[in-house]
């Protein structure tokens, strides 16, 4: 899968690229993430690229025309066009399942102050990681790209998608490691008993638990 990001802040992408599970996927080749910054695809001689907005409020607005310059830099055919914002549909576990199947992605990450409107129609989806306002569209595309990144095939082991929370609407089970006691919480014992039926109704009966406490609703998605 390719993956071009838009942004004006390039630099917050460094360690995020650099480190773990997603440096080890693109060593790999399982996905190629370029960063591309918005700023040099405009033609204003000073590199605007935003302004105030027409009938006064705060704040400046991200303008159109290097945002679409920048997406014709990359899109084709085959590419699915992101734009990060809090108005954006709510991401869920199930469009990461989704746009894991895409070969490319155009992420576009939204201006701390507001996008001129009319860059609404440049895009395919709008997507907003929760209801919370960020300073800018960087951390959502991160969090857009680490959960479609992880499901594809070779990234990790395939068994652990399947262990997901979100997975099958229940939340996942409890895990341990060692020691099997640690100030004075024991490990349960179904898990040292190395008897795998019981070990897998004792997870789903945990999954459907802690469900139920902690996320009622997904159970009714169920
Ligand atoms: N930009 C700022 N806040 C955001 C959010 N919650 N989701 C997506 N993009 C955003």
């Amino acid at each position: 899968m390719k993956i071009d990001i838009l942004t004006l802040f390039p630099e917050m992408f460094k360690g995020f690229l650099e480190e773990s599970i997603i440096k080890r996927a693109r060593e790999r080749k399982c996905v190629d993430i370029a960063i591309h910054n918005i700023r040099d695809y405009t033609k204003d001689p000073h590199k605007k690229v935003d302004d105030y907005g027409f009938g006064g409020g705060a704040g400046m607005v991200l303008m159109p025309e290097p945002v679409y310059e920048a997406i014709a830099a990359f899109r084709t055919e085959n590419s699915k066009v992101l734009l990060m914002t809090p108005q954006g549909v709510p991401y869920q576990q199930e469009h990461a399942y989704q746009l894991s199947h895409c070969s490319h992605l155009i992420i576009v990450c939204g201006h701390y102050e507001g996008f001129d409107e009319r860059i609404r129609s440049f895009v395919d989806e709008e997507i907003s990681i929760g209801d919370y306002v960020l300073t800018g569209g960087e951390i959502p595309s991160m969090v857009i790209v680490d959960s479609i990144t992880r499901l594809i095939p070779g990234v990790i082991e395939e068994e652990s998608h399947i262990q997901d929370s979100f997975h099958n609407h229940l939340l996942d089970y409890p895990v341990y490691t060692k020691p099997v006691e640690f100030r004075g919480m024991k490990v349960p014992d179904v898990l040292l008993s190395g008897h795998h039926e019981n070990i897998r109704k004792w997870r789903l009966e945990q999954q459907r638990k802690k469900t139920a406490e902690r996320r009622p609703d997904l159970l009714e998605e169920r």
